[in-house]
């Protein structure tokens, strides 16, 4: 059943996203549809990829869509690996072939996707056709990351350039996929609930004491962007700041950190030591998986065990956006307002989710 939702352009007048958003099925897969298939996710970077053949899932099981990353002579592919004869999944390891074979009936496809060959199909007639190439959806490379989109709706380039302006001094050659402080959860809460709270600095001094030690809050900037939201705030401390040379913007200012979120579910965050990714993954509704890859910057690591490390900051995250999920669910709960001074950047997420799933 299908209920409009509505949040006002002007946030001095509007309310909050309603709790059926979370609760009801139907926008859940209304979501999944409608946003999670049209977004552009990070499949994986280049630095990582050791194989000329790189099955992956698209979204593990909300859209759950199996395809391969190709790698040949400096061009990569994202091809179906769904073999085009009766549906065998071609690749469940990654492999150092120079053809895709299908293990079934011997079916062989180039790197491209290209039907080469298969046995036993004399006499078929009109074969074989382009439908029997893999299909291939679009790749996007930005910098070491490897994007890819089924239907590449939401243009995220005002992003990247906003990253361009801000970081192109950023050394995103010289970081690497440490996965020692990377980390995987899984928590029991709409994936909605977790991007509103990464979405607003406001609940720093109450859920993040030691983080709150280490930044000037009363500076907490957040911006709209196309598609995103950028936030950042300053450092107490210069040694925590990023290093921004002459000549890019704040040069001049001790930059904790620079959030970047691109609609739907990533977050790019730049600190001093790197770069740290937050993937956020629909599981189901009440559940979500919530991936953190870290990329320190040669000779740096990702600080941890100390009271505003990025392990610390979100367990106090996942502990508040899990209470939020069982509040919600109260029949005295339906919507709430919005902060003016803090919370446009939930504001521009809710009037993103109405956009494309009304
Ligand atoms: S399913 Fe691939 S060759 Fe038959
Ligand atoms: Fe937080």
């Amino acid at each position: 059943m299908l209920k409009k939702i509505s949040i006002n352009k002007d946030i001095s007048t509007s309310k909050t996203m309603p709790s059926f958003y979370y609760l009801d099925d139907y926008y859940y897969k209304r979501s999944i549809d409608k946003i999670f298939k049209k977004s552009w996710q990070i499949i994986t970077d280049k630095n990582s990829l050791k194989s000329r053949i790189y099955p992956f899932i698209f979204l593990k099981d909300s859209v759950n869509e199996p395809f391969i990353l190709t790698y040949k002579d400096g061009d990569y592919k994202c091809l179906s690996n769904v073999c085009t004869h009766r549906g065998n999944l071609l690749y469940l390891d990654q492999s150092n072939s120079n053809k895709i074979f299908c293990n079934y009936h011997g079916r062989i496809f180039d790197l491209n996707g290209k039907f080469i060959s298969c046995p036993g199909f004399d006499n078929v007639k009109n074969f074989p056709s382009k439908s029997d190439d893999l299909n291939q959806i679009k790749l996007k490379i930005w910098k070491n990351f490897i994007f890819n989109s089924l239907d590449p709706v939401f243009n995220i380039k005002g992003i990247l350039d906003d990253i361009e302006n801000r970081l192109g001094w950023y050394p995103f050659n010289n970081i690497s996929y440490d996965k020692s402080n990377s980390n995987t959860y899984i928590i029991d809460a709409h994936w909605a609930i977790y991007c509103e709270n990464y979405l607003e600095g406001f609940h720093v001094p109450f859920i993040h004491k030691g983080l709150n030690k280490d930044i000037e809050l009363d500076t907490y900037s957040t911006e709209i962007l196309n598609n995103g939201v950028l936030q950042y705030t300053i450092s107490k401390l210069k040694k925590n700041a990023l290093n921004i040379p002459n000549g890019y913007i704040n040069s001049n200012k001790n930059i904790y950190a620079y959030y970047y979120w691109i609609f739907p579910n990533i977050m790019l965050n730049f600190y001093s030591w790197g770069l740290s990714i937050n993937i956020i993954e629909p599981i189901n509704k009440n559940k979500s998986r919530i991936r953190f890859l870290s990329y320190p910057i040669a000779n740096h690591t990702q600080p941890t065990k100390i009271d505003s490390s990025l392990d610390a900051v979100e367990e106090e995250d996942q502990n508040v956006v899990c209470n939020v999920q069982q509040g919600i669910k109260s029949q005295f709960y339906n919507r709430g307002r919005y902060s003016v001074k803090h919370e446009k950047g939930i504001h521009h997420f809710h009037r993103l989710i109405c956009k494309y799933i009304n």
